[in-house]
């Protein structure tokens, strides 16, 4: 089974989760994307759910494949999350943003009752960060939130270069119009207390770190799909 196989497995295996009627957060990602192909096929034989993209990107494929949608403004409180990671460990605490969308992703998870983890099995650690972690920062401030995320990484014995993501034409802009400082400190013991001391940095807006949120994890691998909890 190669990587897309195993990323439709999971997608597959969460699909069932979903119910007639039903409020979805649409993750962001290739492996959400799989999700997208088969939520459209079960819209076009008629089952009835509206979602709430977590970017710009879900929202075009949705849109292109007839997945009904809202703003999250419109269906405030969600039902069922479910997205891709970066990374997911044994308590379903996760690293998100690879893909730029991690601000998104965690408001639409925080707005639902359940967050359902799409991955394959090489998203799978004993303990998170070999994943840079991606930093949503306002551009107001860049390198003064850096230094204050580096002394914040210091302080807890983390430590490791900080690099401003890069776009084919530039500097990489979220959904948002926020900048992402990719943070390679490698293995995180204590991601809980990075969560907390991250988020009280002015200029950072948000961290992908996703600790709690998780619900269910469905991860494939070779030889099919497994759940955590
Ligand atoms: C986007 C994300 C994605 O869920 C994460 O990067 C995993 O993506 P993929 O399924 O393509 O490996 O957090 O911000």
């Amino acid at each position: 089974m190669d990587a897309r196989e195993m990323k439709i497995k999971a997608a597959e295996a969460a699909l069932a989760h979903v119910e007639d009627g039903m409020r979805l957060g649409i993750g962001t990602g290739s492996t959400a994307e799989e999700f997208v192909r088969l939520l459209a096929e079960k819209v076009a034989g008629g089952l009835r759910v509206e979602g709430v993209p977590t970017s710009e990107r879900t929202a075009r494929l949705c849109l292109e494949l007839g997945v009904p949608l809202k703003s999250l403004d419109e269906l405030p409180e969600l039902d069922l999350a479910i997205d891709g990671a970066d990374e997911v460990d044994g308590r379903l605490n996760l690293i998100k943003g690879g893909g730029g969308a991690l601000l998104r992703e965690k408001i639409v998870a925080a707005a639902s009752q359940r967050m359902i983890v799409i991955a394959d099995e090489s998203k799978v650690v004993e303990t998170l960060g070999a994943f840079k972690l991606p930093i949503e920062v306002n551009p107001f401030g860049l390198v003064s939130t850096r230094i204050a995320i580096e002394k914040t990484a210091d302080r807890l014995g983390l430590s490791g270069p900080i690099s401003l993501r890069a776009s084919g034409d530039g500097t990489f802009t979220t959904d948002g119009g926020h900048y992402i400082l990719d943070a390679s400190f490698g293995r995180i013991p204590d991601a809980d207390a990075l969560a907390s001391r991250l988020n009280d940095i002015p200029g950072v807006v948000e961290h992908g770190l996703f600790i709690n949120m998780a619900s269910l994890a469905i991860i494939a691998g070779p030889a099919g799909a497994r759940t955590l909890t």
